[in-house]
């Protein structure tokens, strides 16, 4: 990487502003998942020991520029204080007074949490002023927000104009999974995609398709595939306005894209529904695809038997329903058992390995959702652009 990181700067002392994507589930004023927390230890605990005083900005949800009290960091703050061994202080405002103050009596061996950044529009607007206001608490910056990097905002973006950069540790490690890792892949390079919208993930089949040995495409996105090729899905998902896409995608990979080869169906799109497992071909009326059959697995674990490199983003079918999720988790358990570095990306599929205790037996799971898939339709992200070079 060409960035400036952690080892390349100079922190005792100093005032550390360090951007951390803490945009976690909360629920009645609890964290729940916390992954992206303790993602973010690594570089904070390193920055502690080297002496720094630490100024964490981070968004939450989606606010719209209004302090809404259901998006305020304040319980991740306390969540924070049970990870860590030093204080965890919490400013109830990003900018202004509240924050300065807090930022001004800050030690070394402390941190400070500022408010939601997103509770100011200015954030989203990557608005110079608020940038500037931000940089002015601290000496230096670090950006560790890795789920945040493709979007160009005041806190990960503006703020490197105004005082020096780099990347944290987790940011690196994504890179290097989803950037280093992809680029210079080791074949076969197989890359599995799931979800239920082809039209997410267009970018990433054509971008992977020019890297990759196989694409193995499941969830619902493989049912606008199946209409491209003129079978009847009945109440299948499938996106219309994507069918000319899929049909062109399928011309293009020729070999290289596989599209499940059984399917379950179900009477309704419900938990408790009758489901059956059917070969590939017409849906009969009144059902509809919501998972990929066992054939299906067998191959793409067949295939996956063979990968030096595996990149796994999407569920293979309605994976919040158990009698489902069977495809997802048959996927899980080949890409974990490959002999191969495999990435893991995007909630479900993540969900999955974590959920099959299978997350020490691939290379790396991804903090990122959409920065993730953005890397993976080869785009550069501008919170990792705005970094100083090395
Ligand atoms: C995410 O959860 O993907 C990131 O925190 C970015 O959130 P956003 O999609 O609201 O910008």
């Amino acid at each position: 990487m060409n960035k400036k990181t952690l080892k390349d700067i100079d922190v005792k002392g100093k005032k550390v502003l360090v951007r951390v994507d803490f945009n976690v589930p909360i629920k009645d004023g609890e964290v729940g998942d916390d992954t992206r927390i303790r993602a973010a230890l690594p570089t904070l605990n390193y920055l502690l020991d080297e002496g720094a005083a630490l100024i964490l900005t981070s968004h939450l949800g989606r606010p719209k520029g209004e302090a809404k009290p259901e998006f305020s960091l304040a319980p991740v703050a306390k969540y924070l204080g049970g990870l860590v061994d030093c204080p965890v202080k919490f400013a109830g405002d990003c900018l202004g007074d509240v924050a300065k103050d807090a930022a001004a009596a800050l030690n070394v061996g402390e941190i400070l949490l500022l408010e939601n950044t997103r509770y100011h529009a200015g954030e989203k607007k990557n608005d110079p002023a608020m940038a500037k206001e931000l940089a002015s608490f601290a000496d230096v910056f670090v950006n560790d927000a890795f789920g945040t990097a493709h979007r160009a905002h005041a806190s990960n973006v503006g703020v490197t104009e105004h005082i020096p950069s780099a990347a944290g540790f987790l940011l690196e490690k994504e890179l290097k999974y989803l950037g280093e890792s992809i680029a210079n892949a080791e074949h076969p390079f197989v890359a599995i995609l799931g979800g239920a919208k082809v039209s997410d993930k267009i970018g990433v089949i054509n971008n992977l398709l020019d890297k990759t040995d196989k694409v193995l495409i499941g969830g619902g996105m493989a049912n606008t595939f199946f209409k491209a090729q003129g079978y009847e899905m009945a109440d299948s998902l499938v996106e219309a306005d994507s069918i000319d896409t899929a049909r062109e995608l399928l011309k293009k990979a020729g070999d290289t894209l596989q599209l499940p080869v059984d399917m379950v169906i179900a009477d309704d799109f419900a938990e408790q529904a009758q489901s059956t497992v059917v070969p590939v071909g017409n849906v009969p009326a009144g059902w509809r695809i919501l998972d990929v059959g066992p054939a299906t697995v067998a191959a793409f674990a067949d295939i996956l038997k063979s990968a030096k490199t595996v990149v796994w983003n999407g569920p293979m079918g309605v994976f919040e329903f158990p009698e489902f999720a069977k495809g997802t988790f048959g996927v899980a358990e080949a890409v974990a058992a490959a002999d191969a570095v495999s990435i893991i990306g995007g909630g479900d599929s993540v969900a999955a390995i974590n959920d099959a205790g299978l997350d020490e037996k691939v290379s790396h799971i991804s903090t990122g959702g959409g920065a993730s898939l953005e890397m993976l339709e080869g785009k550069v992200l501008p919170g990792l652009a705005a970094l100083q070079d090395k």
